[in-house]
């Protein structure tokens, strides 16, 4: 048993090698990762723009672990139904997006899909508390949205202790999951389990260099 049991490790397929996706796919969910994560970027909400509906929806079939889509965009309600067409098991979208948190939010679940609500570094986290009781998820964002490969920002680690304090001290531990995204590998990954973090998702740390099961070991079991 890994050192990170009752964690899960949550592979970010944007860090993957896209001319090569479903052998990248197929080995991180050989490797034992516990779930996908789909990053969606629109060019407004990031610099970038990543992926939609018509590449998960290609690669659909070999996934057989959980799917979280992370929208990174203006207006995440306008992707729900695409999305809950193709089959996925969580949405999460930014407390930042133009979109109501409380309809949004009711509009995934509506469609059975798990809400996951992530914040941005410069967004305090005081501000996700009054909608907690709409989630089954909250996501701390470490990096800026928009790249894989990003630096870590420590800093981020109080949002992570603040809230996992509140979803205790609410008894919601078993209700809405704690995930942080951005910069987590085999060292940062200790700090953020410390701070109260189950859920970890991790992109260029698998994906980018050397072999995806060796890696995903690493991460698994460090310390
Ligand atoms: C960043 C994305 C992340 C990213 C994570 O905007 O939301 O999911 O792919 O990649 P790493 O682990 O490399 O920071
Ligand atoms: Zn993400």
């Amino acid at each position: 048993m890994n050192i990170l049991s009752n964690s899960k490790i949550s592979a970010s397929i944007l860090a993957a090698d896209h001319s090569q996706l479903g052998r990248d796919i197929m080995a991180a969910q050989d490797s034992g990762c516990d779930e996908f994560h789909f990053d969606v970027m629109d060019g407004y909400f990031t610099p970038e723009i990543s992926m939609g509906p018509i590449i998960l929806n290609s690669i659909r079939d070999i996934i057989k672990i959980p799917i979280e889509v992370h929208l990174m965009v203006k207006k995440p309600s306008r992707f729900i139904d695409a999305f809950s067409k193709i089959g996925v098991d969580f949405i999460t979208f930014h407390i930042e997006s133009e979109d109501d948190v409380e309809l949004t939010s009711k509009l995934i679940r509506k469609k059975n899909i798990s809400v996951g609500l992530a914040k941005n570094p410069s967004t305090p986290v005081e501000e996700m508390y009054q909608y907690i009781d709409f989630l089954d998820r909250v996501l701390i964002m470490c990096v800026d949205p928009g790249f894989s490969g990003q630096k870590f920002g420590h800093e981020n680690l109080a949002s992570i202790r603040d809230i996992n304090n509140y979803i205790k001290n609410h008894n919601l531990e078993n209700i809405v999951d704690l995930s942080v995204d951005g910069g987590v590998n085999s060292q940062t990954i200790m700090e953020c389990k410390k701070a109260g973090a189950k859920t970890f998702v991790s992109g260029s740390s698998i994906f980018w260099s050397g072999d995806i099961k060796s890696n995903l070991k690493k991460i698994m079991n460090s310390k």
